[in-house]
Order: structure tokens, then C-alpha cells, then sequence
């Protein structure tokens, strides 16, 4: 932090929030709310005279609200800059001044109680998100008794009254009666992996934490008894299966199984800790006098802002997603936004410090580079055919799409934020918007060719491009047994997928239809699949009315990695195709024949009236 405050190429905003993002890749601008400190940070030299002062006393964030701090305060001993802030929401009022003491022992005149929050606005070229993570609050687990029983701690506080720089000065001692505890209990996956309290998801930085605090322990104070409950040890990084079987050598006792209660003797502040031993079935009792719960992490409470400020997508369990897991793990799906740290996923030091390298440096390619390369398929909007409606901009999960509502030009499209998904031109009803390589003309020559032989046959099938396809590669590659009637078209999105494909599908004769894409939160245009629900809904409906049955046209979500599943939809379908009859087909080609006339009328009627607007406006 202080290498970073005093870089000459780095501008550090402490105490700021950013309001608002705008722009793309290159073209960023950025809002930011500097939040008035009402402690002037460059003649401040942190003498401290104004703390001795200061009546106010609030209980401490930075301590975990283990230890007090006052109103004007220097937030942890590294902040930077290193000086003062006063905290207007503790303060005893500043209009009229209702204390002001601070003000009148500040020598260097520091105190500026009319201070305000200011906007800056800037230009960036690349965004870094590393805004970190949240712990999961204890409470949710009543049982635990956390928040009741002063003894039970979460493994923040233990952190806190172990440091050096802590509440204690580093003497480990117990909250309830300041006595040093002995026998300590340690409970792991406190809000992690747990369908009942907290998340499903393992919060990878849990269990070594907890070795790492017994070790601590056993150093400071040889005589410790520690006891660690645990569902299994997670000890995979380099060195740490190591330092695991030290913590054991060490006296350590690990017990699997996760305690169902925990009980205060309120006579002593004593914990008692009911668990069932699942190596040997036993029903234990250990008491303790403090327990320490390692806590899960959560993705920060600030997630949803910066996800909608940015337009990034988010995992199911709210860590927000990369590109690609593999190849682009640190670059958001808008291009020129790389996320760093734990609002990815929990990770520790060392994977957080990798990744934001990486981060960094790919903003850095990316600028030095002075120009961005840009996929070949991205969207072209004829502004002859454009009825000006604005429904491409709304669907357009990268917002790039510029339109005005009730302008006379027609919106256009920002092609370095364009990522190519195809929604917008699913989306147009009036066949304004071409998708390059992936244009109506390209696809539905496909749909013509595949089903101008043996159409009955066929599992007629529009699989996107990250997901669905690469499924069907690894049922190929994992030789699954599934039927040979599935055809599949390519496209780079579900959410290309247009109605009139499916219709002409079954037009030409296909006996069932199968869209399919990447589950919900793993859609690589962040969430251009949910587009896709929506116009299979409005498919079911358009069939119904038809008199086709809706069960010929299916959606499935089918991962790269699912080749199983891509196996197993492919037998049901095949079910399905050998229930369709001839009859059927034939009487639904007649239908959507008649439907296609109709609307070739319609199109020839639009075209003739946009030629003769045409014709006025030269005349
Ligand atoms: Fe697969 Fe969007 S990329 S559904």
C-alpha cells in the first residue's frame, strides 16, 4: 500500500467510491465520489493530540469491534495516507459545532468541518476489479451461540487477538473474563459447504488458516490444547500437507466430524461442544474455554454494484465469473475489465497475489498495445431496414449499443464493446441487424442442406458455440454411446438462435428441434442465454396456437464438460423423434407453409413502403 501511495505513476483514492462507469474497452470514463475526510491529510502529521481529546468512542471495525477507537481516528496502523479521519456519523456534530475540541488543539489547522465529498471524473483504458470478499456471519448459525456466548469467537477476532498490532498487544486472551484459554476448539466450515447454513461452495482458505493459528498458538504458548472439529483437511497448496502434519506433530488433535451444539457453563464462560466422532461413531463432549469458528468467505457486499456498473456476470454462488476458466481467467466478459482476488473465488495470498500480476498485466498489454483486436463477428445494423425501436440496445448484454429513444438516427453499434453474441439480431424484428459470419443467409442455408435429406430422421439441433458444442465433442471423445440422429448448427450463442430458424427447421420437415446452450451463470456473453428462455417461451406459445405439439421444440443446458448429459438428451430426444409421425410432419409442414406465405406478404408489404419513403425523400 504505502509502495503503491507513493508511486509517481499511481493516483491512490483512498476513502473514494466509484459512482459510475461508462464507455468501453480503451474509452472508459470513470465517476468517483472522494468522500470528505474533514482532516486535511496534507498537513496532518498524525500527532495524535486530537485523538486524546475527542469524546466520542465507537467500537473499533479494523479490531472487529474487540478493542474502541474515537471519532477522529486513523482507521489501522498501515493506512495510507497516514493520517487522521473523522467519522461525521460518530462525530457529535459539526453544524453547528456541538464539541469541536479536535479543531481547537489541531496546531496545524487541520480540521476542516465544512469539508465536502467532491466528484472526479477521468478517462481509463482498462479496469481492475479486486474490491475482495466478505466472512459469513457466524449468527446465521445458532447453535455455535456466536453473538451470545462471549467465548465463542470467528476466526477474524482470533486473527485480531492473536496480532501483534491487535486489541492485546497480541496476548491471546479469552473476551469473556481476559483470562488466557488453554483448551481451544477450533470448528471448521462455518458457512461453507453446507446446503443448510452459509454456501455449498468450499471456502479453500479455511482449514490452512486454522493450522496456521495452531501453530501460532503452540509457539506463543507451548501448554495450549488445541482441538480442530473438521468435515476433511483441504492441505493442497505447495508445502501445506507439510505444515498440516506439523500441526499434528505438534499435539494438535483433529476430530472429524462438525460439533451439532455448542453449550456455555455460565458459572465459568466454559464452552462444551456435543459432536459425533465420524471415524469412530461416537457421541463426544470436549469442553473448552473458547471455541473459534473458521468462517466462510462470501463475495463483498459491494458485488452487485460494480457487477451492474461494469456489466459482468457472476457465478451461482455470487463470485463474479472470468472469460474462461482456463484460457482468460483473469478477464471479465467486457473486454478491457479484469477481476483480481477473492471476488472471483476465495483464494489466498499468494493465488490473489498471481492474479492480480496477471491482471495488471494484461491491462498493460492491452494499453501498450494502442489499438484492440476485435473478434470478426460482431453485429452490422442497416439503418435502412432499423425501424428505430431501440429493442437491440435493450437486449445487448454489453450495452453496446448506442440508442437514443425518439432520435431520428438509427442506434449504432460500438463494435470494440461488441462481443458478438447475436442477441440483438435474434432479437430485430424487422431483420435489421447482421451478424457477421453467422448472418440469417448463412445459417439458414445449413438448416436447407442438413434437412433436404432424410429430414424424419434427424434431431434437428442449435448448439452455442462454448458450451453445448464443445459437450458434444466430449461425448465424441469419451466414445458415449448416444443416437446418430443429432445435427447440429453452430452458433456462438444460444441467444443467436432465431425463432424463424426453429419455424424453418420445422418447415423443412425436422421431427423435433433441440436449442441448447451453457447453463445460466455460465453463458460466455454474460447472460444473453436468458434471452434465449424468453423466446423459446414465446416459441412454445407460437406452436401451441399452430396445433404443433411444444414437446418437438426442446431446451437443454448442456456444459463443455457435460458429455454425459449431451448422451443422455440425445437418447430422450430420440425417443421423442420415433413418437413424431409422418402425419404429423407433414400436416406441420402444411401449417408453417402457409404461415411462411403469410409472412413473405408481410415482408414485401414493409419493403414496398420503405421504397416508396425512400422514393419521397429523394424526390
Ligand atoms: Fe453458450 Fe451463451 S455462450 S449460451
Amino acid at each position: 500500500m504505502m509502495d503503491a501511495g507513493r508511486h509517481s505513476r499511481v493516483s491512490l483514492m483512498t476513502l473514494s467510491e466509484v459512482e459510475e462507469i461508462t464507455g468501453y474497452v480503451g474509452n472508459f470514463h470513470v465517476k468517483v465520489r472522494r468522500k470528505a475526510r474533514y482532516v486535511d491529510s496534507g498537513k496532518c502529521t498524525a500527532c495524535g493530540e486530537c485523538v486524546n481529546v475527542c469524546p466520542v468512542l465507537r467500537p473499533d471495525e479494523y479490531q472487529s469491534g474487540l478493542s474502541t477507537r474515537k471519532a477522529i481516528h486513523i482507521p489501522f496502523a498501515q493506512a495510507v495516507p497516514s493520517s487522521y479521519i473523522l467519522n461525521m456519523d460518530d462525530c457529535l456534530g459539526n453544524n453547528p459545532i456541538a464539541c469541536g475540541k479536535c479543531a481547537e488543539v489541531c496546531e496545524k489547522d487541520c480540521i476542516d468541518f465544512n469539508d465536502q465529498d467532491r466528484i472526479e471524473e477521468f478517462d481509463v483504458g482498462a479496469v481492475v476489479v479486486a474490491i475482495g470478499m466478505d466472512v459469513f456471519d457466524a449468527r446465521e448459525v445458532p447453535e455455535y451461540g456466536y453473538g451470545r456466548y462471549q467465548n465463542v469467537i470467528d476466526s477474524m477476532e482470533f486473527e485480531r487477538l492473536i496480532c501483534a498490532g491487535g486489541p492485546t498487544g497480541g496476548h491471546f486472551v479469552r473476551p469473556s473474563d481476559r483470562s488466557r484459554p488453554v483448551r481451544i476448539g477450533f470448528v471448521q466450515c462455518v458457512g461453507s459447504r453446507s446446503r443448510v447454513h452459509g454456501a455449498e461452495y468450499c471456502s479453500n482458505i479455511c482449514c490452512m488458516n486454522t493450522v496456521k493459528d495452531t501453530l501460532l498458538l503452540g509457539e506463543h504458548y507451548p501448554d495450549t490444547e488445541s482441538k480442530v472439529f473438521y468435515t476433511d483437511i483441504r492441505a493442497f497448496g505447495k508445502g501445506f500437507e507439510e505444515m498440516y502434519n506439523r500441526s499434528r506433530e505438534e499435539g494438535v488433535k483433529y476430530i472429524r466430524g462438525l460439533p451439532g451444539e455448542i453449550e456455555e457453563d455460565p458459572a465459568t464462560g466454559n464452552l462444551l461442544v456435543h459432536v459425533e466422532n465420524t471415524l469412530t461413531g461416537e457421541l463426544e463432549e470436549h469442553e473448552f474455554d473458547l471455541v473459534v469458528l473458521s468462517v466462510g468467505v462470501r463475495p463483498p457486499k459491494d458485488r452487485d454494484r460494480i457487477q451492474k456498473l461494469l456489466t459482468l456476470s457472476k457465478t451461482p454462488s455470487g463470485f463474479l465469473m472470468e472469460s474462461h476458466p482456463k484460457l482468460m481467467p483473469v478477464d471479465a466478459p467486457t473486454r478491457g475489465v479484469y477481476i483480481a482476488g477473492c471476488v472471483e473465488a476465495p483464494k489466498d495470498v499468494k493465488e490473489s497475489v498471481c492474479q492480480a500480476g496477471t491482471a495488471a498485466a494484461r491491462a498493460g498489454n492491452l494499453l501498450s498495445a494502442g489499438e484492440v483486436t476485435i473478434e470478426a463477428y460482431t453485429c452490422r445494423i442497416d439503418a435502412e431496414i432499423c425501424n428505430n425501436c431501440g429493442q437491440c440496445a435493450k437486449v445487448c448484454p454489453y450495452h453496446a449499443i448506442s440508442f437514443v429513444k425518439g432520435a431520428k438516427t438509427p442506434p449504432t453499434v460500438v463494435e470494440a464493446a461488441c462481443a458478438g453474441c447475436g442477441t440483438c439480431g435474434s432479437e430485430c424484428r424487422f431483420g435489421a441487424i447482421t451478424m457477421r459470419h453467422f448472418t440469417d443467409q448463412q445459417i439458414e442455408a445449413q438448416i436447407d442442406a442438413m434437412l433436404a435429406v432424410d429430414p424424419m430422421d434427424q434431431i434437428f439441433t442449435f448448439a452455442c458455440n462454448w458450451c453445448s458444442y464443445a459437450g458434444g465433442d466430449m461425448a465424441g471423445i469419451s466414445r458415449l454411446q448416444h443416437p446418430a440422429s443429432g445435427r447440429l448448427i453452430r452458433t456462438m450463442c444460444s441467444g443467436r438462435v432465431d425463432e424463424s430458424w426453429v419455424l424453418r427447421a420445422f418447415r423443412k420437415g425436422a421431427p423435433m428441434v433441440l436449442l441448447s446452450g451453457c447453463h445460466f451463470a455460465d453463458c460466455h456473453y454474460i447472460d444473453a442465454n436468458r434471452q434465449t428462455v424468453k423466446r423459446v417461451l414465446r416459441l412454445w406459445d407460437k406452436l401451441e396456437k399452430l396445433g404443433i405439439r411444444p414437446e418437438r421444440l426442446q431446451l437443454e443446458w448442456i456444459s463443455a464438460a457435460e458429455g454425459q448429459k449431451f448422451a443422455k438428451v440425445f437418447q430422450v430426444l430420440e425417443e421423442h423423434r420415433l413418437r413424431v409421425t409422418k402425419e404429423e410432419i407433414e400436416q406441420t409442414v402444411k401449417v408453417l407453409e402457409e404461415e411462411h406465405l403469410k409472412k413473405l406478404a408481410r415482408e414485401a408489404k414493409q419493403a414496398a413502403k420503405r421504397a416508396e419513403k425512400t422514393a419521397e425523400a429523394t424526390a
